[in-house]
């Protein structure tokens, strides 16, 4: 079958041929219909992916498919069910609980590859990158009415930022803002404080044209172009909730505005790519009663709520622009992608012969 194959860290993703991967006790088989391309897939796979994978490697993290076949022990699936892959994949010790994202990283809830999470990189192996993939049952979700469409990729990403509000304990009513609203983990998040019945969304970013293509898609969305801290701050005004979706900014200076911004009693919650460290005042943290919180990955519970969401059309992936590739092309992939950032969520359709755009 067809793949996109990382031979090295830091080497380019290219088209490879493969081997199909062979069914497993604990395994499904899937036919991958459509997976999310991260924006900064080409930066995964330059810098080499971070805390270290197994390679050669079929990258691809996550994704929508429909199962082809079910090995042994596994119940709950069946043939011809179309099903999410939540990327994440732990082990099965509840005292030491370790995970990692197949595909993708080596790292695990400590930021670190352990010799379990190696074992476990090396059993379970590919990404979804790839025509077919087997994935291990516990990394599934059964999605009941999906079709495997592209914008059902979008799934995953949305699923990362409905974490992260649901650990900021955001309610209907709040003021929300998000930081690194123009990205596409930061526009999951805006989206879903709107779905989710926020009074105010704050739409934090330095592109200004984006922010504005998020005003229009409420009234109730402000548009704030990032500046200084303190300008920031202002401009955000007391908010309940601090989303932080930023990728890797040089400075802890727009996330630390964010902070300033959230009200006494509020949180913020961090999911971005910001690798800053934040100098904190322990008396703010204190006085105001504030939570600071993180948030990695989904759990697969919450991805089914964003899809019930969706299903239920709550929540309009479908409004949400979205350019879909073949395999043909990894290198043109990861540059669309990386170009659209959050003006549009690029979707591998690895069956899929022409690119276009929706
Ligand atoms: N916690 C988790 O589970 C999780 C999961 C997935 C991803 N992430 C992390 O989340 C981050 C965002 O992901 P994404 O998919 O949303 O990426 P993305 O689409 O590339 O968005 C990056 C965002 O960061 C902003 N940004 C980047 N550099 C900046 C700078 N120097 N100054 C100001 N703003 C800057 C971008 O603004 P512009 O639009 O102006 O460029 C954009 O809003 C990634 O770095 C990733 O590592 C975390």
């Amino acid at each position: 079958m067809r793949a996109w194959m990382l031979d090295e860290p830091g080497a380019a993703l290219r088209l490879a041929d493969v081997p199909e991967p062979d069914l497993r006790p604990d395994g499904v088989l899937l036919e991958v219909l459509a997976v999310h391309v991260p924006a900064y897939t080409d930066v995964v796979t330059q810098a080499g992916p971070r805390g270290g994978v197994p390679t050669p490697l079929v990258m691809g993290v996550g994704g929508i498919g429909r199962v082809l076949a079910v090995g042994e022990d596994v119940f709950g699936f069946g043939v011809g069910d179309v099903v999410a892959h939540v990327g994440l994949l732990g082990s099965d010790d509840v005292v030491a609980p370790e995970e990692f994202l197949t595909g993708w990283t080596g790292i695990g809830g400590r930021g670190e590859r352990t010799p379990t999470i190696a074992a476990m990189q090396d059993r379970w192996r590919d990404g979804t990158f790839a025509e077919r993939t087997l994935a291990r049952a516990s990394a599934l979700i059964r999605l009941p009415g999906a079709t495997g469409a592209p914008h059902e990729a979008l799934l995953g990403w949305f699923a990362i930022a409905a974490e992260a509000l649901d650990r900021a304990d955001l309610r209907a009513g709040h003021e929300v803002a998000v930081l690194g609203a123009t990205g596409q983990l930061g526009t999951a998040g805006a989206h879903l404080a709107l779905a989710a019945g926020a009074s105010r969304v704050v739409a934090v970013g330095r592109n200004v044209d984006l922010l504005e293509r998020l005003v229009g898609v409420d009234p109730r969305v402000q548009a704030v172009p990032l500046v200084d801290r303190a300008g920031t701050t202002a401009a955000i005004g007391e908010v309940d909730v601090v989303l932080d979706a930023l990728g890797p900014v040089p400075s802890a200076e727009p996330t630390l505005a964010g902070l300033d911004a959230v009200r006494p009693g509020g949180a913020m919650v961090l999911v971005g790519g910001v690798r800053e460290d934040l100098v904190i005042p322990y008396g703010l943290l204190m006085r105001r009663r504030l939570r600071l919180i993180g948030s990695w990955m989904s759990r697969r519970e919450t991805l089914l709520r964003v899809w019930r969401q969706a299903a239920a059309g709550v929540l309009d992936l479908a409004s949400l622009p979205v350019s879909t590739v073949g395999l043909d092309d990894p290198t043109g992939a990861l540059d669309l992608a990386a170009r659209a950032g959050g003006a549009g969520f690029v979707v591998l359709v690895p069956d899929g012969t022409a690119s276009r755009a929706s």
